[in-house]
């Protein structure tokens, strides 16, 4: 197995084969990833039972709430975009489920359909993200918590759900949005696969630091996103058939690119539940 970590955040990883992984690869592979944070695939030919198998080599699934589901497979959450569509799935910087008081570990995406050109997934590494802050504001945001929700991005007041393109089928389930409660976590994680500190807001969900107001939050949390997404930190991944991403829901955040108007894109994506989080 061979391992080449990115600029930014990750690794490509080549000379395996996922449908058929040997368990001395297979702990080699979950070193990479507590490590790395998100590991890249090319030139899998992974059907959709062979993607259900791998996930659950890592974990129990996650079944996706929101999003619609493949047809015979509800493992597999679809994440598409139709020729005629504006909006897509994923489309700003986010980490999924922090909105839910385990949140997953992380997500094994596969692509199904892509359009011609463009349609990439941008990574940064919440190590990175921590790593690059003043020991003065490390040792202030570990005293912190924060408040994440689901409701303004799923929910009945959501933006999701006010555009009939995406609440016409490819997201769902609004109200068990605004009924699930506002979880707080750690500003700091201690991660619980690589021990290391870890930065865990983000703009997808994160609301305010608990105890503070929304307007008291918005400038730090800004801050704290300015430095994650700094040029220098951002992975891009293009896709291409047999392309797989497998990242991590408390190490990275991603941001699915939407910049191939009039073409189709449908990605696989399968999530694995996580536990609850530790301040670092
Ligand atoms: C997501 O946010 O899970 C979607 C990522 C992508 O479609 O590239």
């Amino acid at each position: 197995m061979n391992i080449t970590p990115h600029a930014g955040a990750g690794a490509e990883i080549s000379g395996i084969d996922l449908r058929t992984l040997e368990d001395r690869d297979f702990a080699e592979l979950q070193r990479a990833f507590a490590r790395h944070g998100v590991l890249f695939f090319r030139d899998q030919m992974l059907s959709e039972d062979d993607h259900i198998a791998l996930a659950e080599r890592f974990g129990s699934i996650n079944i996706n709430r929101f999003f619609a589901a493949h047809r015979t497979r509800p493992q597999i959450a679809l994440v598409t975009k139709e020729p005629d569509q504006a909006a897509n799935i994923g489309g700003g910087w986010h980490t999924d489920h922090s909105y839910d008081e385990e949140p997953a570990l992380g997500s094994i995406l596969v692509a199904r359909e892509l359009p011609p050109i463009g349609g990439e997934t941008w990574f940064v590494s919440m190590y990175r993200a921590f790593d690059a802050l003043s020991d003065g504001l490390k040792g202030t945001l570990m005293a912190l918590r924060a408040v994440h929700s689901a409701a303004h991005v799923f929910g009945t007041q959501s933006a999701y759900r006010q555009d009939a393109d995406t609440s016409g089928g490819r997201i769902g389930n609004a109200e068990a949005a605004d009924a699930l409660g506002d979880p707080v976590h750690p500003v700091v994680i201690r991660h619980p696969l690589s021990g290391r500190p870890a930065l865990y807001v983000n703009p997808g969900f994160t609301l305010r630091f608990e105890g503070w107001t929304e307007q008291e939050s918005r400038p730090l949390l800004e801050y704290l996103y300015s430095v994650a997404t700094r040029e220098a930190h951002i992975c891009r991944f293009d896709w291409a058939p047999g392309s797989i991403a497998f990242w991590d829901n408390r190490a990275t955040w991603h941001f699915a690119q939407n910049d191939y108007a009039g073409h189709r894109r449908e990605m696989h994506r399968i999530t694995i539940a996580g536990c609850s989080l530790q301040a670092a």
